[in-house]
Formats: structure tokens, sequence, C-alpha cells
């Protein structure tokens, strides 16, 4: 029994930040932000717009793409260092909105790398036959504990959600090897203040990123049996492009194989992943059976990789 991805789906707020707004609201620069990070615009969740109805949205879109119907679903997990209160959890009101009725439903802490850390559980419960059908969203309200008086961090991060439903796929198919870490050590270095602001040592979270994004890359293809020119396309956790650019090439990839979202949507932590999967899959650049290279880093420090057979 292998465990894969059967159906996606996204959320993008509405509201669009542009770098030249930012330009009106702290002394920054269009200029400093693209070449130092690569991000164009963000979107902004309007006020009234929670966490868990962005989950909402893109789970729907994922359980319908799935062709099952969301009283199917057996497990319910949400990545997400945003959620509406502690508890319940957004997953809980996930379930309940969307009449999930046989579904239990937990979320995951596990910052950027939330995604991965939801796809490596499924697989688990899915290929033991415990359960058949799994809802992961990734999804994050990162405006709200933005530190609007903090320009390193301020032009970075931007809203949104994405889904995907795991169950059974064909033999061949699906998740073939994946690879979680914690390194709590570097805690210091990304985490929610005591007035609820998201604090970042950018400098050291970026050497770690560098050299995890690469390691973990380079083990989890050594995991599959494959080997590196096998990869057909990368999806990095979009948080900064010469941290993804160093990724695509420690794997010698040509840059036609690595997704690139950042522009559009800053880092959305957990949801930059799902997302850019929907966006890659609307324009054709993921085919039947092509082998993809999800990983991600995030605060605790935490990461993750996961190679996918994709098809069903
Ligand atoms: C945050 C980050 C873009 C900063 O880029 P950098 O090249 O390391 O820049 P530095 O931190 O060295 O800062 C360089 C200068 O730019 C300034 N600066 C910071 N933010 C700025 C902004 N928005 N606009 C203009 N200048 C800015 C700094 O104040 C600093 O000025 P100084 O040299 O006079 O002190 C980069 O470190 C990064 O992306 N780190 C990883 C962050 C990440 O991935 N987080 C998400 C984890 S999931």
């Amino acid at each position: 029994m292998n465990a894969g991805i059967i159906g996606v789906g996204k959320y993008n707020p509405e509201k669009v930040l542009t770098n030249a707004d930012f330009e009106k609201m702290m002394d920054t620069s269009d200029e400093w932000i693209r070449t130092r990070t690569g991000i164009e615009e963000r979107r902004i969740a309007a006020d009234d717009m929670e966490t868990s109805d962005m989950a909402y949205e893109a789970a729907v879109k994922a359980v319908k793409h799935a062709g099952i119907s969301a009283e199917e679903l057996d497990l319910i997990l949400v990545a997400t260092v945003t959620p509406d209160q502690p508890f319940p959890t957004v997953s809980n009101m996930l379930q309940d909105r969307l009449g999930a009725k046989k579904a239990a439903a937990m979320d995951i802490s596990a910052a950027c790398s939330g995604f991965m850390y939801g796809l490596a559980t499924a697989k688990q419960f899915i290929e033991t036959k415990t359960y058949k059908y799994v809802l992961i969203v990734g999804v994050e309200k990162l405006s709200k504990i933005t530190n609007w008086e903090d320009r390193s961090t301020a032009v970075l991060f931007g809203d949104g959600a994405g889904a995907a439903v795991v169950g059974p796929v064909s033999e061949g198919r699906g998740i073939l090897a994946f690879e979680l870490g914690s390194d709590g050590s570097g805690g210091k270095y990304l985490y929610e203040d005591k007035s609820g602001h998201l604090v970042m040592n950018g400098r050291e979270v970026f050497k770690f990123a560098v050299r995890q994004m690469g390691e973990s890359s380079v083990r989890v293809i050594e995991k599959a049996g494959v080997r590196k020119e096998d990869i057909d396309f990368l999806i990095p956790h979009q948080a900064n492009i010469r941290i993804m650019e160093s990724a695509r090439e420690r794997l010698g990839l040509p840059v036609e194989k690595m997704s690139k979202t950042i522009h559009k949507y800053g880092n959305t932590s957990a949801a930059s992943i799902p997302i850019s999967l929907v966006d890659e899959l609307e324009e054709g650049k993921i085919k039947e059976d092509d082998l993809i290279l999800m990983v991600g880093f995030g605060g605790g420090l935490t990461w993750g990789a996961v190679l996918i057979r994709w098809g069903r």
C-alpha cells in the first residue's frame, strides 16, 4: 500500500501588498527586497479572515479535486503556527465546517516545515492501513504576528493556505521517502516573542537553511535509492530566492525544474510548499510519474524533505 497526494487546493487572499507599498510604510526599497529575497509582492488576509477560514477555502478544493467527500476523511492535519486560538485547534474547526464526521483532527506545529511533517504523518496512517484518506492543510496568517515596525522581517512574509488529500495510490507512486528533523538549540533564531511578534536572526537562519536544504535533499534521495539526475521538479520552501537557488545548484538542477512562487506570495510558512504545488500543477509543470522533491525548513528549528512519484 503506497500513500500519495490525490487532490490539492489553495487559497490566496485578495489583498496584495507590494514592495512599493512598503516603501511608503518604512525605510526600505523595492530594489533591496527584490535582490535580497526575490519577493515582489505578498498577499495579506482581511481582518475578518481567520486562519481557519483560509484553511477551509483550500480544503474544500482539495477534497473536491481528490474526488471524495468530506465524510470519507479519516484524519485532518493542519500545519500552522498562527492558529485562530490555541484551542480548539484549526483542525477541529475545519472538521466541523467540512462535515467530516468520522475524521480525527489535530494541528501540527513545526513552523515552515509543517506541511512536510503532515505528509510524513499521513503516510504512516495510510501505509499501515489504519486510515484511508488524510487531509493536510498548511495555512498561516503571519500578518497577525508580523512586527510592522521591523523592516528586516515585515517585508518577508505573507498569508495563505495550501491543502492536499493523501490516500492510497498505485504501486511505485506516492511518497517514496521522507526525512524530518529538529535542532531545538536554534530556537532562539526564529520565534514568537511574549508580545506576540515574530523575531528572527536572518543571518543565522540563512546559514542553517542553506546547509539543511542541501543536506536533507541529498539524504532523502539516497534513502529512496534514486539519483539527483532523476529529480524532475524541486519545490523548495519559498523563504528566500538565494536559499532556494543554493538548494537547486547543490542538486545540479536547471532553473526551469525549480518552483518559484516567492515573488508573488512572499514566505507563507507552512502554506508555501502546497501553494507552490498547486500553481505548478495548474501551469502544467508537473506530469504523471514525475519525481518531485519537496524540501522545507523553519522555526524550531525544524526541517523536512519528501520525495514523491507523482500520480494516483
Ligand atoms: C532576512 C534576510 C533577507 C536579510 O538579508 P541579508 O543579506 O542577510 O541582510 P543583513 O541581515 O546582512 O542586513 C543587511 C542590511 O540591510 C538592512 N535591512 C534589513 N532589512 C531591510 C529592508 N527591508 N530594507 C532595507 N534594508 C534592510 C539591515 O538593517 C542591514 O543594514 P546594516 O548593514 O546597516 O546593519 C536574510 O538574512 C534571510 O533571508 N534570512 C533567512 C530568513 C528566512 O528564511 N526566514 C524564514 C525561515 S522559515
